[in-house]
C-alpha cells in the first residue's frame, strides 16, 4: 500500500536530547509523512546548551538540516532546573563525543518559533510532540493566549497512572522536571494525548533490537545504535533490567501509526504543592469521552514501536 505522502502531519518537536530522545527525533527525520517545522530544546536531561547542541549533532547524522533547531528555555517556570544525566551521560547523548554542529542553532526563541509557526497555519494543522519538561509550550501559552486553541494534538512523554514514577515513588520525570508547565498546558484546553509510563515501559530495546540497529549502514543509525548501547548499560546497571524503555518515540510512533497503542479518554492534573508528589499525574477516567481534551496511553505494542523504528532507520 503506498503511503498517501499528499496529507504530510506538519509537526513541532520540543525535546531534551537526551538518548531516547535522539531515537525519537531520527525516527521523526526519516519519515516522509510528517512535516517537520521545527525543533525546539529544553533544559532537562542535561542544559540547554547542551540539548541544543545534541539536537543539532541528531540533526546532521539523519542529514535533515533543513529543519530549524530553535533553544528554549534553560529553567523550569518556578522550579530549579533538575537534570538526569546518570540516565543520559554528561554530555546527553550517552558515550558520544559531542561536536559543534555545521548548521548553527536558528535565530530566535524556541516559544516564539512554537507560537510563529502555529498560529501562521490552519487551526489544528500543526502537532506538537513535547519530549521533556512542558516549560517551552507553557511559555508561549502565557506569550500568546490565542496559541491554545489554534495547536492541533500536543502528543507528550510524560506522567504515570498505574507505573508509579521513575524519579520520585509517584511522578515521571518530565513531569516532576517542570510540574507547574505541565498543570498549565494540560488546564489549557488543548487537545492532549500523552504516553506516560504506563505505556512507554511496554516499549523496551532488546538486545535483538539493538543488534538490527546495530547492522543498519548509515549516520543516523550509527547514532541510534550508540544512545541505545548506552541505554542499555545504564538500564542494567541502575535498574536492573535488560532492555532500556522507549520512552519519546511513542510521540512520534503514534503520529506515524495510531494502531499501535490503545488509548483513553481521561483529564489529567498535575500536584504542584506537595514536595512529596509533586509532579504525579492524577489521571481521571471518569470523563464524558464526547468532550474529554485528554487521552492517556494505556497500551502500547512494544515490538510494534521497534520494529517501526529498524524500518525507518533503515530508510
Ligand atoms: O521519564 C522519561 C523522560 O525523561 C524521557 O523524556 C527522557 O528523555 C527523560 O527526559
Ligand atoms: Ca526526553
Amino acid at each position: 500500500m503506498t503511503q498517501d505522502l499528499t496529507r504530510k502531519q506538519a509537526l513541532i518537536i520540543d525535546c531534551d536530547p537526551g538518548v531516547d530522545d535522539a531515537v525519537g527525533l531520527l525516527l521523526a527525520f526519516a519519515s516522509p509523512e510528517l512535516e517537520l517545522l521545527a525543533v525546539t530544546t529544553v533544559g532537562g536531561n542535561v542544559p540547554v546548551e547542551k540539548t541544543t547542541r545534541n539536537a543539532r549533532i541528531i540533526r546532521q547524522a539523519a542529514g535533515r538540516e533543513d529543519v530549524p533547531v530553535f533553544a528554549g528555555a534553560a529553567r523550569p517556570l518556578v522550579r530549579a532546573l533538575a537534570g538526569a544525566g546518570e540516565f543520559h551521560g554528561a554530555e546527553g547523548l550517552g558515550d558520544l563525543e559531542p561536536f559543534e554542529p555545521d548548521v548553527p542553532t536558528a535565530e530566535g526563541s524556541a516559544m516564539d518559533a512554537l507560537i510563529d509557526l502555529v498560529m501562521e497555519r490552519p487551526e489544528g494543522s500543526v502537532a506538537v510532540a513535547v519530549m521533556g519538561p512542558m516549560t517551552n509550550l507553557a511559555l508561549a501559552m502565557r506569550r500568546e493566549p490565542a496559541l491554545a486553541a489554534r495547536l492541533g494534538p500536543v502528543v507528550v512523554m510524560g506522567g504515570a497512572r498505574s507505573e508509579g514514577g521513575n524519579i520520585t515513588a509517584s511522578a515521571e520525570f518530565n513531569i516532576w522536571a517542570d510540574p507547574d508547565a505541565a498543570a498549565e498546558v494540560f488546564a489549557s484546553g488543548c487537545e492532549v494525548v500523552a504516553f506516560g509510563l504506563d505505556a512507554t515501559h511496554q516499549v523496551r530495546a532488546s538486545e535483538t533490537d539493538i543488534a538490527a540497529i546495530e547492522a543498519i549502514d548509515g549516520e543516523g543509525a550509527r547514532l541510534a545504535a550508540s544512545v541505545l548501547r548506552f541505554s542499555q548499560r545504564v538500564e542494567r546497571e541502575i535498574v536492573g533490567s535488560e532492555a532500556p524503555p522507549m520512552h519519546d518515540p511513542c510521540t512520534v510512533a503514534w503520529l506515524l501509526k495510531p494502531d499501535l497503542f490503545v488509548l483513553k479518554s481521561c483529564e489529567i492534573r498535575v500536584e504542584t504543592a506537595s514536595d512529596l508528589t509533586r509532579g504525579h499525574t492524577a489521571v481521571e477516567f471518569r470523563v464524558d469521552p464526547a468532550t474529554a481534551r485528554h487521552r492517556w496511553a494505556v497500551q502500547a505494542d512494544g515490538p510494534g514501536v521497534m520494529a517501526l523504528i529498524a524500518e525507518r532507520l533503515k530508510s
